[in-house]
This record gives structure tokens, sequence and C-alpha cells, in this order.
């Protein structure tokens, strides 16, 4: 089994959409490891989206996912479980992400794109220890 990162993030709590983008997930096979809702503290926030730290929508980013709690999961599966959540995330701006994919079908704004997934084993493996050390 292989393990990657997901947040239902603020906006998806907020909306009700938790559900959905779970079923979506065990529909495909993948297996529900952790889960806590839980509202990510500053730190915390500004550590996971590191690799964004000079961009110019990073104080935006961080405001919005310590907005109010998220669901923050260990998704499990085979190998690569990463590149398959990735896949049904869609684009990161949800209006221009595929019909099927979560932001496609449920989203239109890219600072309130519903999800995240972990974008490599690296980063999957490096995110499961910040959020469940
Ligand atoms: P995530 O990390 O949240 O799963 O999203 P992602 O890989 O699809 O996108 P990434 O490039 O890692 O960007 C992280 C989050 O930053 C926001 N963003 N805003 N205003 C903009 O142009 C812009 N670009 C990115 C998005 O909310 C994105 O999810
Ligand atoms: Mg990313």
């Amino acid at each position: 089994m292989n393990s990657t990162l997901v947040i239902c993030k603020p906006d998806a709590v907020e909306r009700g959409h938790v559900g959905e983008i779970i079923s979506r997930l065990e529909r495909k096979g993948l297996k529900i490891s952790r889960l806590e809702l839980r509202r990510i503290d500053e730190e915390t926030a500004k550590m996971h989206y590191a690799e964004h730290a000079s961009r110019t929508f990073f104080n935006e980013l961080v405001e919005f996912i310590t907005r109010s709690p998220s669901v923050i999961m260990e998704v499990s599966g085979p190998e690569e479980t990463w590149a398959i959540v990735r896949v049904m995330m869609g684009a990161t701006d949800p209006a221009i992400a595929a019909p099927g994919t979560i932001r496609g079908d449920l989203g239109y704004s890219v600072a309130e794109n519903l999800v995240h997934g972990s974008d490599s084993a690296e980063a999957a493996s490096r995110e499961l220890g910040i959020f469940f050390r």
C-alpha cells in the first residue's frame, strides 16, 4: 500500500462537499487510512506550502487554508496513489479543470479549489509527516 495526503480545504467543508469528495476516492478503490477535521494553524500552513513562499498569492493562500476547519486525510492504494488522486482532482484552476474531476465538477475559483493532493511520492511523505506526526 502506498499513501498520499489529501485535504478537503475550508471551502469544501463550508460548502458541504466532503462526502462527495470521499465518495469519489472510495469509488475509485482508494482507502481512507486516517482522517481528521482540523483547523490548520498558520505555522503548519506555511510549512506545508513552503514551496510557494515567494509567490504573490502566498498570504492569500495561508489565510484561506487557515480560515475554518479542513478535513485532512491519509489516502492509501496501489503504487503512485498520489498520481491517481491528482488526476481525480483536476487542474489547479477549476475554471479549466476537466469535467469529471473534483475541481472541474464542483469548483470555479483558483484560490478556493476544494482539494489538496500531494504532487509526488516525496511530497506525500513530507506532507504526511507534517499533518500526522
Ligand atoms: P494544491 O497544492 O493545493 O494541491 O494545488 P496545486 O498543486 O494544484 O497547485 P499549486 O501550484 O501547488 O498551488 C497551490 C495553491 O495556490 C493557489 N494558487 N493561486 N492566484 C493564482 O494564480 C494561484 N496559483 C495557485 C491555488 O489555490 C493552489 O491550489
Ligand atoms: Mg501543490
